[in-house]
């Protein structure tokens, strides 16, 4: 028995589900991106799985960079109150075409953050690419261009989303049953 199996309440998408959505996400962002200058901006540490295996589904040549956000104002299993950068990007990104890679958009506030930030730097364009989309939690408004999955108000781990920082290994993203939850130390 696995040790998360005492409170996974439920897989919510599994391993082949979200290798094909992915797959279809590479295929439009390779499209839509030819001949353009494309860079992809992971926000660390929950899109980093998305990231690797979306990059191997984009087709057209193109760089990547990471950043890192930190908030407060917040419990670990809440969003972001207030987000200030915790990392910055190595890359002038001035007249690129920037692509934003996150692993969950929740209250919205981390990604309106970020582009607000990203903007003073003059890209070319700036778009957001996030796998699930907790869209119940929005508190402030943000576009999402491509959209693996709208997903309802439940906290899910897995590929890259963590339970207080483990499991972000998991294949699959998967919903905590939060009363039998207890956290490793
Ligand atoms: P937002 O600023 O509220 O949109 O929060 C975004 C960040 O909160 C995400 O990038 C995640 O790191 C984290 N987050 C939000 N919901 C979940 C969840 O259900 N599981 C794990 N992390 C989450
Ligand atoms: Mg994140």
């Amino acid at each position: 028995m696995q040790p998360y199996q005492e409170f996974l309440a439920e897989i919510l998408i599994d391993e082949a589900a979200l290798q094909r959505r992915i797959a279809e996400l590479g295929a439009e962002i390779s499209l839509d991106y030819q001949g353009r200058d494309l860079i992809l901006i992971c926000i660390l540490r929950g899109g980093m799985v998305f990231l690797v295996d979306l990059m191997r589904r984009i087709t057209i040549p193109h760089q990547v960079d990471f950043m890192a956000v930190a908030s407060y104002g917040s419990g670990a299993r809440q969003s972001a109150g207030h987000v200030r950068l915790s990392l910055d990007l190595q890359t002038d990104i001035r007249g690129k075409d920037v692509l934003l890679v996150e692993d969950i958009v929740d209250s919205g506030n981390t990604i309106a953050y970020v582009l607000e930030f990203l903007q003073t730097r003059q890209p070319r364009s700036l778009k957001v690419c996030a796998l699930l989309d907790k869209e119940e939690r929005r508190e402030t408004p943000v576009p999402i261009h491509y959209r693996g999955f709208r997903i309802p108000n439940k906290f899910v781990f897995g590929y890259g989303l963590d339970l207080d920082e483990y499991y972000r290994n998991l294949p699959f993203v998967g919903v905590v049953d939060l009363d039998k939850y207890k956290p490793e130390t």
